[in-house]
């Protein structure tokens, strides 16, 4: 499944709105005993992840990002250089400055469907990944915590999403529409049978097992017009296409529904973030 560098930085914003802060500083705390913090962000798209939770993270930080989209790792790699203060690509890794914080980056291309183990090689701090475990399977996602927990790495994942959505004004079709775009959440996305809105509750349980401390929070896009129009109506055409390709709703009434979401004035769109931390 691939993703435009476009769409991720449409939704950056409310991306980063929506994003827990509690569970971010106390991961903070937790990466604190360690003079440099080495991270690995998984499906990093154009590093947006790094790029939320870098400020909050100590001085020195180490960070591996991995997609297996070449064009998303090229983009990760411009948009960090133009976000930081200072960048120096003259290395074997990009060296970064921001807010007085150093941060390496280096970027893998690797697809995760085919596991974790050779990645967590490098002994990380910290797994985390944003906008990705929905996509992945309930046996991806076991195998996983598994993996993570072996290495006693902590684990932090923002904008899970969780399957809970309001638009306003209301439709009548809202209810059908939404149970066709799950239904499609819920097919191959390159992991075998994805977890969709499963996966927050997937992700702490598999957590819990392995003995680790779980913290979660709701974290759901808040859309407004006219600030938010393009998203969602970007969102809007994503759902109806995904509600079209299942079948399970008419045409025509998908149709409508888009007509009335492309003139919505507020949408909540669900989320949930989680840190987990080994005992
Ligand atoms: C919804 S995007 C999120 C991107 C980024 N983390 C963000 O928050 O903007 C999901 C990302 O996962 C990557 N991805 C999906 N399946 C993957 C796989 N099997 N292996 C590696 N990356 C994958 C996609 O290329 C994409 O960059």
């Amino acid at each position: 499944m691939s993703f435009s560098a476009s769409w991720l930085a449409l939704r950056e914003p409310a991306d980063h709105r929506a994003r827990d802060c509690a569970l971010a500083d106390r991961l903070a705390l937790h990466l604190a005993q360690h003079s440099t913090a080495r991270l690995l962000d998984l499906g990093c798209g154009s590093g947006s992840n790094l790029r939320a939770l870098a400020p909050v993270l100590g001085q020195s930080q180490d960070w591996t990002l991995v997609d297996y989209d070449a064009a998303l790792l090229a983009a990760a790699r411009d948009a960090l250089m133009a976000w930081a203060d200072q960048a120096d690509a003259s290395k074997d890794a990009l060296v970064l400055a921001k807010q007085g914080k150093a941060i390496r980056v280096q970027f893998q291309q690797a697809d995760l469907s085919q596991g974790l183990q050779p990645l967590l090689a490098s002994k990380p701090h910290c797994v985390t990944a944003s906008a990705l475990f929905d996509l992945c399977s309930a046996d991806f996602i076991a195998q996983a915590t598994h993996a993570i927990a072996q290495c006693g790495a902590a684990f932090y994942t923002v904008l899970t999403y969780d399957g809970v959505e309001r638009w306003h004004p209301s439709h009548a079709r809202d209810e059908a529409v939404l149970a066709a775009f799950i239904a499609h959440q819920k097919t191959d996305k390159g992991f075998g049978i994805s977890a969709g809105p499963d996966a927050p509750d997937a992700l702490a349980h598999g957590f819990q097992r392995e003995g680790y401390e779980v913290f979660e929070a709701s974290t759901p896009w808040q859309l407004e017009a006219p600030r938010d129009n393009m998203l969602m109506a970007e969102l809007a055409r994503g759902i109806a296409a995904a509600a079209r390709e299942t079948g399970q709703v008419e045409p025509i009434l998908v149709d409508d529904w888009l007509a009335a979401r492309l003139a919505a004035t507020h949408a909540a769109i669900g989320h949930r973030d989680l840190l987990a931390l080994p005992r």
